[in-house]
C-alpha cells in the first residue's frame, strides 16, 4: 500500500514523541512492504514565530494532500501566562480541525494489565476498563460567538449547537457502539444548558435507527464522577466537545497517564491521529517523554484510515509486550519498576520498533 503521511510535530514534547511515531510507521512500512512516505509542515508556537500564523496557509495546503496526519502537540508558557496575546498556538489545532472537518474525535481509554498499579485509582476498580469516547470537535464553545464587552469588564464565549452536528457525530458514537457492547451514554447537561436539551433530543430521535443499542444519558457532573467511582460501567461515551475535552483527560488516568492515550480525528475527509497530552513545556528536552501515545495513535491511523487492521494490532501488541518485559518511561513508573528499566523516549521507540516483526504474531496479552 502507498500512503501519504504528513507530520504535524508542532511544540514542545510533540516532536520527540511524534519521532518515534514515524520510526513505528518506518518499521510497519519495512516488514509489511508498504510504501508510506512522508512530509511535514508547520503549526503552533514555531508556525507563529515563523509566518505571524498558528495554521499558515501552505501547512493547510500540505494538509488537504494527506492521505493521513501524525499530529504532536501545540502550545507554549509563552501565551498561557499572557491572555491578552491575539494570535495563540491553540487557535491553530482548532482552525485545522474546523477546516479539514474533523468533526469526530474518537479517543479509546484502554488499560494495559501491566499499567494497573500506575494510575491513582484502585486495580480493582480499573481492571478490565475500556471506554471508546466520541468527543464532538467542531462545535461547542470553542466555535461559538465569543468578545468582550462592557469597557471589557464582561467576557463571554457562547455555547452553541445546531442539529446537524449533534446528528453525525451520534450516528457515529452508535455505529461504534453496534460493534461493542452496544451500551451508549450520552453525556450532556439538559438540566441546565438549552444547548444540551437540543443535544439530548437530537442523540434520542438517531438512537431511533439503533434499536439494538442501549441509549442512556447523563449529567456531565455525574459522569465525572462515576467515571473514576465505576469506569467499567461505562462502553461507548457520546459527548460534546468542552465535556469530552475534560472528561477524557479525567479517563486519561484510567489508562495510568495522559502519556498513554491515542486519538483521531475523523470527518469526511483526511484522518487526524495524535495523543491527547499537550505540549508539557517543563519536560520538552529532557528526553523523558511517553512517546506511547504517539505510537498507539499511528496503530489507530493504520486501522481507520488505511483499513490494516492486521498491521495496526501488531503495534498495540508491541507496545504490550514492551510493558510486559517491564520497560517503562518516568511517567508510568511505579516502585516496583526496575530502574533499568526506566528508558527515554527514544529508547522506548526503538524497544516497542524492534518488537513489530510481520512474521511472528505476538500474543496479545
Ligand atoms: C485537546 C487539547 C486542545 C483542546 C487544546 C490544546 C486546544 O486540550 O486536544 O484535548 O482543548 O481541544
Ligand atoms: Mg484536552
Amino acid at each position: 500500500m502507498k500512503k501519504l503521511i504528513t507530520l504535524l510535530p508542532g511544540d514542545g514534547i510533540g516532536k520527540e514523541v511524534t519521532a518515534e511515531g514515524k520510526r513505528v510507521l518506518d518499521k510497519i512500512a519495512q516488514e509489511f512492504d508498504h510504501q508510506f512516505e512522508f512530509n511535514e509542515a508547520i503549526i503552533g508556537h514555531d508556525a507563529i514565530e515563523a509566518t505571524g500564523h498558528a495554521l499558515p496557509d501552505e501547512t493547510l495546503a500540505i494538509l488537504k494532500k494527506a492521505d493521513a496526519i501524525l499530529f504532536g502537540a501545540v502550545g507554549h508558557p509563552h501565551y498561557d501566562n499572557n491572555p491578552s496575546l491575539k494570535v495563540r498556538p491553540e487557535q491553530g489545532l482548532l482552525k485545522m480541525r474546523k477546516e479539514l472537518g474533523l468533526y469526530a474525535n474518537l479517543r479509546p481509554i484502554k488499560l494495559f494489565d501491566e499499567l494497573l498499579e500506575a494510575s491513582s485509582i484502585k486495580p480493582e476498580i480499573l481492571r478490565g476498563s475500556d471506554i471508546l469516547f466520541f468527543r464532538e470537535l467542531t462545535g461547542d464553545v470553542y466555535f461559538g460567538e465569543r468578545g468582550r464587552k462592557d469597557n471589557d469588564n464582561t467576557a463571554y464565549d457562547v455555547m452553541i449547537y445546531s442539529r446537524y452536528e449533534v446528528d453525525r457525530i451520534a450516528h457515529k458514537a452508535f455505529a461504534a457502539a453496534q460493534t461493542r457492547k452496544k451500551k451508549l451514554v450520552s453525556v450532556d447537561k439538559a438540566n441546565v444548558l438549552e444547548s444540551s436539551r437540543l443535544w439530548r433530543s437530537v442523540v434520542q430521535e438517531v438512537g431511533k435507527a439503533y434499536p439494538d443499542v442501549e441509549l442512556s444519558h447523563m449529567f456531565v457532573d455525574a459522569a465525572a464522577m462515576k467515571l473514576i467511582q465505576d469506569p467499567r460501567s461505562f462502553d461507548v461515551v457520546v459527548t460534546g466537545n468542552l465535556f469530552g475535552d475534560i472528561l477524557t483527560d479525567e479517563a486519561s488516568q484510567i489508562a495510568g497517564s495522559m502519556g498513554m492515550l491515542a486519538s483521531a480525528s475523523i470527518g469526511d475527509s483526511v484522518g487526524l491521529y495524535e495523543p491527547i497530552h499537550g505540549s508539557a513545556h517543563d519536560i520538552t528536552g529532557k528526553g523523558i517523554a511517553n512517546p506511547l501515545a504517539s505510537i498507539l495513535s499511528t496503530a489507530l491511523m493504520l486501522d481507520i484510515s488505511f483499513g490494516l487492521k492486521e498491521e495496526s494490532q501488531h503495534i498495540i501488541d508491541a507496545v504490550s509486550q514492551t510493558l510486559k518485559a517491564g520497560f517503562r518511561t518516568v511517567d508510568i513508573a511505579d516502585s516496583k519498576t526496575d530502574k533499568d528499566k526506566i528508558l527515554s523516549t527514544e529508547q522506548m521507540g526503538a524497544q516497542v520498533t524492534q518488537r513489530i516483526r510481520a512474521n511472528e504474531t505476538v500474543p496479545a496479552n
